[in-house]
């Protein structure tokens, strides 16, 4: 049976302790809530789905499995105390963008770790997670990771970590870069005289249609892009000014900047 701590129970924590219960991956017996900021402490109390301890508490010592889902500039005053309780055995899966396997094993002392990133719709378990294992873990101790995550949406691993910097610039941040898509196909269609309430549902639809078709059809992007364009049709039209404007290099520009930057804040 697994026992798990979840250290730093603010947006990202409470959403693993709420996916873990749902798909019943612990207790609620055996789910430490580990977190420092008092008004959360009372906020998860008053919830009652997990014990509400401290870093230096001694019950972490019986976990499997410690997730770290604190601030990244917060771990190092942490990992003094949390070294002294965790056990040899324990799988500690971290959620912290940019700091690398390496640093955490030398912070903690510990060989077996795991470090994932996650994104946004984890918070209605249709999130995109990637994650990367120490050398040290085995085969069962991936796959139990993998149930874990999975309880928030899809799961890939990755054998090698230095690809989390292109995970984080493509589905990490990709949720703000659809939003920022949507939030111009709302304008637009407010320019041409809708009302925003019917601008946002088409966009959405033609979202949500479009990804299902995309997930479930036989075509290429291109054949897709293709089967709505026809000669001098209006989606040509559109798609004109898109590569007048090179939409697509400037998307691609755009994404390699975000890898850059995650590279940059990169705690090793
Ligand atoms: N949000 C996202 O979409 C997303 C996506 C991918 C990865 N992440 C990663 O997930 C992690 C958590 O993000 P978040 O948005 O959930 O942050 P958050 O809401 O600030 O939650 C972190 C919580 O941990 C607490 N904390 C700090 N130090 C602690 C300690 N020593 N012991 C126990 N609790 C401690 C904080 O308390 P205080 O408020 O008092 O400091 C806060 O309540 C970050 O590392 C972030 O990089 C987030």
């Amino acid at each position: 049976m697994n026992k798990i701590a979840i250290i730093g129970c603010g947006n990202m924590g409470l959403i693993y302790a709420n996916s873990f219960l749902r798909y019943k991956i612990v207790t609620k017996e055996n789910l430490l809530l580990v977190e420092k900021n008092e008004d959360r402490q009372n906020k998860l109390s008053a919830m009652n789905i997990g014990k509400v301890v401290t870093t230096d508490d001694h019950s972490i010592s019986e976990c499997n499995i410690v997730i770290l889902a604190v601030k990244p500039q917060d771990f190092r005053e942490l990992a003094g105390s949390l070294k002294k309780v965790i056990s040899p055995a324990c799988v500690v899966l971290s959620i912290m963008a940019g700091t690398e396997i390496f640093f955490i094993q030398a912070s903690l002392n510990h060989r077996l770790i795991v470090r994932a990133m996650p994104n946004l719709p984890v918070e209605i378990s249709m999130g995109m997670t990637a994650f990367s294992a120490s050398d040290e873990l085995s085969h069962d101790k991936i796959m139990l990771v993998e149930n874990l995550l999975s309880t928030t949406g899809r799961t890939l691993y990755l054998k090698e970590e230095n690809q989390l910097n292109a995970v984080t610039a493509l589905s990490g941040s990709g949720p703000a870069y659809f939003f920022y898509f949507m939030k111009h196909l709302v304008d637009a269609g407010v320019k041409m005289g809708l009302d925003e309430h019917v601008s946002s549902i088409l966009a959405k639809q033609t979202m949500l249609g479009s990804f299902h078709l995309i997930n479930n059809g036989q075509k290429t992007l291109d054949e897709y892009i293709a089967s709505v364009s026809s000669k001098g049709g209006t989606t040509e039209a559109a798609l004109k000014t898109f590569n007048e404007h090179q939409m697509g290099d400037v998307i691609v520009k755009a994404i390699q900047n975000a890898e850059n930057r995650a590279e940059e804040l990169s705690i090793k």
